[in-house]
Order: C-alpha cells, then sequence, then structure tokens
C-alpha cells in the first residue's frame, strides 16, 4: 500500500487541503532566544551555516515550538558564491560583503569544481535533518534565484538600486549571461547534492526581481528559473518546486505559467482575489502575511490570517508570509498564529 504524502507535498501536488499546510520563510532566526544562544555558540553567522550540528539544531528550533508543516534548511544564498570563491562576509548591522564581481576576468575565476567542497557541510545538515524530522513534516532545501545571487555578487552587498547589476545586465547582455549560466549550473548541482541527501521539495528566492523591468524579468528572472526547474526534472521528475520572484506584481502570471514551478511564493502586495482567479488554476500558491502583522499580533493580525484563509483556501495553498520573518517579532505572536493554523 502507498504511505500517504505529507501536506504540503499534497498542496504542492495541487490538491485543495481542508487544512492548509503552513511553515514561515525565516522561521529559523533571531527572533527565537534559542537561535540566538546557538548563533552564538557557533561564533559567526557563516560558521553556524558550515555547522551541521548547530545548522540542523536552529533549523528544528521552531518546528519544536510551534509545529509547522514544513522545515527549511538552515542555510544562505550566497553560500553559492561563497562556494565558487567568492569570499562572503557577514557584519552586523550591514549584512552580506563580498568582493563584487563586474567583468569576465573576475568571472572566470570563480570555479565550479571547488563549490562541492566548501558547501559539503550543507548537505550533510540536509541528511542529518531528513533523519530527524518528525514524519508528517516536509523538509525543504533551497538556493537563490540567478537574479538575486547575481545582483550581491555584482554590487558586493544589498543595494537600494541595484544601479551596478543593472549596468552589467543592460549594457552588456552577452557578459552577464555568462555570470547567470555558471550560477545556473551551480543552482542545479547545489540543489541536486540536498535531494539526494534528502530535501524532498525546493525553493528558489528571487527576492530582487522586483528590480526589473518586464523584458528584463522575462530574460534574468523566469528564463534561468525555467532552466533550473527543466534540468532538475530531468533527474528527479516528481520534485515539487517552489518561485518566489518577490514584488513582480502582475509578473506572477507569466512567471506561474512559464517557469514551470508547481507552486509560487506571493508577497504581500498581491490581491487574494486576483490570485485566486490568475494564479491558483494553474500553480499551487503560499503567502501572504505581511510579515509587520506577525510583529503586531491581536485583531489585525488574526484578521488577515482569517481572510487569507478564506479567499486562497478555495483552491491549492499552502499558508506562510509574505516574505520573512523581522527580528523583533515577538516569539508569541507565532504561537497564536501557528494555533490558529493547525486547527
Ligand atoms: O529560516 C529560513 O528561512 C531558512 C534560512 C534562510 C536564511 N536566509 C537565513 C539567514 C533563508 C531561506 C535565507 C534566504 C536569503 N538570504 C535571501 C532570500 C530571502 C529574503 O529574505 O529575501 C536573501 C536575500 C539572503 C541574503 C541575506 N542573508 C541577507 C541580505 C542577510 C542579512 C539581513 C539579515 O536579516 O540579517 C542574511 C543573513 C541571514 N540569513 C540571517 C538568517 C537567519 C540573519 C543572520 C544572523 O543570525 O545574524
Amino acid at each position: 500500500m502507498q504511505t500517504r504524502e505529507k501536506l504540503l507535498i499534497r498542496a504542492l501536488r495541487g490538491e485543495t487541503l481542508p487544512r492548509p499546510p503552513f511553515w514561515l520563510m525565516r522561521q529559523a532566526g533571531r527572533y527565537l532566544p534559542e537561535y540566538r544562544a546557538t548563533r552564538e555558540q557557533a561564533g559567526s553567522f557563516l560558521d553556524l551555516c558550515y555547522n551541521p550540528d548547530l545548522a540542523a539544531e536552529v533549523t528544528l528550533q521552531p518546528i519544536r515550538r510551534y509545529g509547522m508543516d514544513a522545515a527549511i534548511l538552515f542555510a544562505d544564498i550566497l553560500l553559492i558564491p561563497d562556494g565558487l570563491g567568492q569570499p562572503l562576509d557577514y557584519r552586523e548591522g550591514e549584512g552580506p560583503i563580498l568582493e563584487p564581481i563586474r567583468d569576465a576576468a573576475a568571472l572566470a575565476a570563480l570555479d565550479l569544481d571547488k563549490m562541492h567542497g566548501r558547501v559539503a557541510p550543507v548537505y550533510e545538515t540536509v541528511g542529518r535533518l531528513a533523519a530527524e524530522l518528525p514524519d508528517h513534516v516536509t523538509l525543504i532545501g533551497f538556493a537563490g534565484a540567478p537574479w538575486t545571487v547575481a545582483t550581491y555578487m555584482v554590487e558586493g552587498r544589498g543595494s537600494r538600486d541595484h544601479a551596478l547589476v543593472k549596468q552589467w545586465a543592460y549594457g552588456d547582455p552577452e557578459g552577464f549571461g555568462q555570470l547567470i549560466d555558471l550560477l545556473v549550473t551551480a543552482t542545479v548541482e547545489y540543489l541536486s547534492k540536498q535531494v539526494e541527501a534528502g530535501a524532498e521539495a525546493v525553493q528558489l528566492f528571487d527576492t530582487w526581481a522586483s528590480a526589473l523591468s518586464e523584458t528584463a524579468f522575462q530574460r534574468w528572472c523566469i528564463e534561468p528559473v525555467e532552466k533550473i526547474v527543466t534540468q532538475l526534472r530531468q533527474k528527479y521528475p516528481e520534485l515539487p518546486v517552489i518561485g518566489f520572484p518577490r514584488g513582480v506584481g502582475a509578473g506572477y502570471k507569466s512567471f506561474a505559467k512559464a517557469a514551470g514551478v508547481n507552486g509560487v511564493s506571493l508577497d504581500w502586495t498581491v490581491p487574494l482575489e486576483w490570485a485566486a482567479a490568475e494564479l491558483q488554476k494553474d500553480v499551487t500558491v503560499q503567502g501572504n502575511l505581511d510579515p509587520r502583522l506577525l510583529v503586531i499580533g491581536g485583531a489585525a493580525m488574526e484578521a488577515e490570517i482569517c481572510r487569507i484563509l478564506q479567499i486562497l483556501g478555495q483552491g491549492p495553498f499552502i499558508f506562510n508570509l509574505g516574505h520573512g520573518i523581522v527580528p523583533e517579532t515577538p516569539p508569541e505572536h507565532v504561537g497564536r498564529l501557528a494555533e490558529m493554523l493547525r486547527g
């Protein structure tokens, strides 16, 4: 007899469930005191990402507290550039810092063959989680989508206007395309290793898709994501993939039709009735509570949770936030959300 699939996987296969599964982006993180303690023990943020014992521990912390339906591997989207040989540093209050890559010579110095050695502890973390997670919890692996990872690689840090990466992408699409192609290959390999170690679904984070004009969105977001999905499916035909092209408005519709993903994660600006009518017939939707409402809590948060459940719960749906949990979120507000969603 076939065993019943986990709720999150069933939702990603297109089932409408009486109780939609839930998890939260950045569910492991600084809002949890136990995360801050483990992070202290690890040393730096990167030491934590590359320590399988401690990375598995912080992945499990929110599951123990709140009983989410999915655990997302604790790692970071910038481990791929770090693995390719573009050393990464996280500074308190500044976010990630990298030595920028802005031309063919810097690009040529990156080395795909070295990546797996450097990021091997991440695969080990996945293996431990696959062995330790409760039976009903789905293990989600992830990577950044090529455009978003490239923004950090070219700018060398978080950026508001993305002037330098656009300079390259719009001014020399062929040269920039080589960086994107390298990231497509690296991402397929990185996610394949996660799947082989036990990840049951994967999410591609394209946080800065919002910066791109229509044709650039097609070329630098949809096309590379579609290539990644196609190559992964050649190896793992059943692998569920979630895409998150954050902040693209009506562009979500082209993404849902062309990227080949099973699910799209919606940021909090996407209108719910529109998503139900325009997206849910093609893909499972995930989202989209404003993380600020999780900071505020109370009636404002609860009313919005009910509205989202009511409108998106009529079709294939995974409850989540519209972006990651912010550090000042009171843990008890996450508890109330979990109570409402577990039913
Ligand atoms: O719980 C989870 O969601 C899994 C772990 C995870 C992290 N980062 C841990 C993290 C995931 C999925 C990410 C994705 C990620 N990382 C994205 C895409 C999603 C998004 O949030 O837009 C991006 C753009 C990054 C790059 C990144 N990592 C930045 C810009 C920063 C600094 C900002 C910040 O919040 O400090 C990070 C650091 C980071 N990644 C932290 C965590 C828990 C905070 C590090 C700390 O403990 O100090």
